[in-house]
């Protein structure tokens, strides 16, 4: 079972992002890129249908043994992503993050200067020891952008994951605290 995070997800500032605590506000925003199935086509959750889909991912996502932030450029306080830490183990001091993008937003490294934010989080603040995360194997952009967030690749979980298409393989990612240069 998942632990609860006992601080909240404070606004970070990156070269170009803002990140801030997501909020049930941002339904419509995240609904209009969670309604593109190219944007859901390696997730664990379907292409939202509704607004309606959209505000229940949000619920969870805003549980407290979620982490969860908007990703909204710098320059405007609209939303164009999320990431978000979950799956906390207190005992182990380890959790494991997750992100996606509106489609017209990729390519530019913008995931990956978010990325690098929520680990850094990780580690500084929530003081973890390991930060994990997992992605379809053929989800070539999201293996770059963990990788250029430091973390390496451990291996592939056989059909480990369920969705709605049936189970999945999912490769492994994971960086460890201590010196970059370690990890
Ligand atoms: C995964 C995702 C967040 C990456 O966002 P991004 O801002 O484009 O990522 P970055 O630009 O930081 O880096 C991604 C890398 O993949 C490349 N890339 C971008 N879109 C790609 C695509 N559709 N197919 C293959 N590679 C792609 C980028 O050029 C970049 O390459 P580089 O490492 O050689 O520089 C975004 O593609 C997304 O939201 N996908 C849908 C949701 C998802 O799959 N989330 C992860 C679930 S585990």
């Amino acid at each position: 079972m998942s632990d609860r995070f006992d601080i909240a997800a404070e606004s970070l500032q990156t070269k170009r992002l803002r990140l801030r605590a997501l909020t049930l506000a941002d339904a419509a925003s995240v609904f209009s890129y969670s309604s593109d199935p190219e944007v859901s086509r390696f997730t664990l959750w379907a292409a939202h249908a509704s607004e309606e889909k959209a505000r229940d991912f949000l619920a969870v996502l805003l549980h407290p043994t979620v982490l969860s932030w908007a990703i909204c450029p710098e320059e405007d306080a609209g939303l164009i992503g999320m990431i978000f830490l979950h799956s906390l183990s207190r005992h182990h001091r380890r959790a494991e993050m997750a992100f996606n993008l509106g489609r017209s937003w990729w390519g530019r490294g913008l995931a990956t200067e978010a990325a690098r934010a929520a680990v850094a989080f990780g580690f500084d603040r929530l003081l973890l020891n390991r930060i994990e995360a997992t992605c379809m194997p053929a989800n070539s952009a999201s293996r770059s952008v963990l990788m250029k967030a430091g973390m390496s690749s451990e291996g592939v979980l056989r059909k480990s994951h369920h969705r709605h298409d049936g189970f999945h393989d999912m490769e492994l990612f994971g960086i460890v605290r201590g010196n970059p240069s370690e990890r």
